[in-house]
């Protein structure tokens, strides 16, 4: 049986540019939804919305409109377009899990820590945290050299690789994914569709945008297309 665990409806959110006093639509009357064992893929045109519905939904973004429904494991649903700071951060936390298209670090803190600290704030223990944080740095061919480096000066593709296993090592029960292979090497791509098919057969709903159509072809169960959006020149009135 088919189990949603997020359901989207007539999401829309825009940006107010005060020096043109126009409003950029950023996303329009989306609506989705995301099974439990299951990947739901975005695609459209460049510009047409997708990482802002991904941060709608992980309330990056505050939506101007529309529902983001997500049922959590006891049977309760919360709107996430509507929930305060605290439940948020809450959902982060134990049940959403978001894999950005950029890496943004604290530039201090070494690559394994990095990737373990969503293991430690879900009450994980240090040793375990680090074991599992290595395993991943392993599986996504990261050089052991880097481990204890910061992640601020590595390359794209490295820090695209510190950017999945942070997403992924705590198995969230709703996981984000903003084209999480776009700077990988074909060897890596290959050990991630692994990975996010064996994550998705224990359990994870996933929504998912993808650089190369082929991913989405290889791994998505359902695929929605975002129209691209025109810019309206609305003047000041309206709210964003
Ligand atoms: N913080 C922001 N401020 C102003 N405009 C924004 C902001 N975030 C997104 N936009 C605008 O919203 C529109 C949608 O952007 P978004 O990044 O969601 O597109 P996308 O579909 O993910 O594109 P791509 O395929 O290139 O990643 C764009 O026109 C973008 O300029
Ligand atoms: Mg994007």
């Amino acid at each position: 049986m088919n189990t949603p665990i997020l359901t989207v409806e007539k999401l829309n959110k825009r940006f107010f540019l005060h020096e043109q006093k126009a409003f950029i639509p950023s996303c329009a009357d989306v609506d989705l939804t995301v099974f439990k064992k299951q990947m739901t893929a975005m695609v459209g045109p460049t510009g047409c919305g997708k990482s802002s519905v991904l941060k709608c939904i992980f309330r990056t973004y505050l939506p101007r409109s529309g529902r983001v429904l997500y049922h959590d494991e006891a049977g309760h649903t919360t709107d996430l377009a509507q929930a305060l700071d605290h439940r948020i951060l809450e959902l982060r936390h134990s049940d959403i899990g978001f894999v950005t298209q950029f890496l943004h670090c604290l530039p201090r803190k070494k690559a394994l820590d990095v990737v373990s600290e969503p293991l430690l704030l879900r009450g994980g223990k240090k040793e375990e945290a680090r074991d599992a944080a290595a395993d991943l740095l392993r599986l996504l061919n990261v050089p052991e050299r880097l481990w204890h480096v910061p992640p601020a000066t590595f390359s794209g593709g490295e820090k695209q690789r510190i950017n999945l296993a942070r997403g992924l090592i705590s198995s969230p029960r709703l996981l984000l994914l903003d084209e999480p292979t776009a700077s990988l090497d074909p060897d890596t791509t290959e050990r991630v569709i692994d990975l996010l098919s064996s994550i998705k057969t224990r359990g994870v709903g996933m929504l998912a945008v993808f650089h190369h159509p082929e991913l989405v072809r290889r791994l998505a169960d359902h695929v929605v297309e975002l129209k691209s959006q025109g810019t309206e020149a609305l003047g000041m009135e309206g709210n964003i």
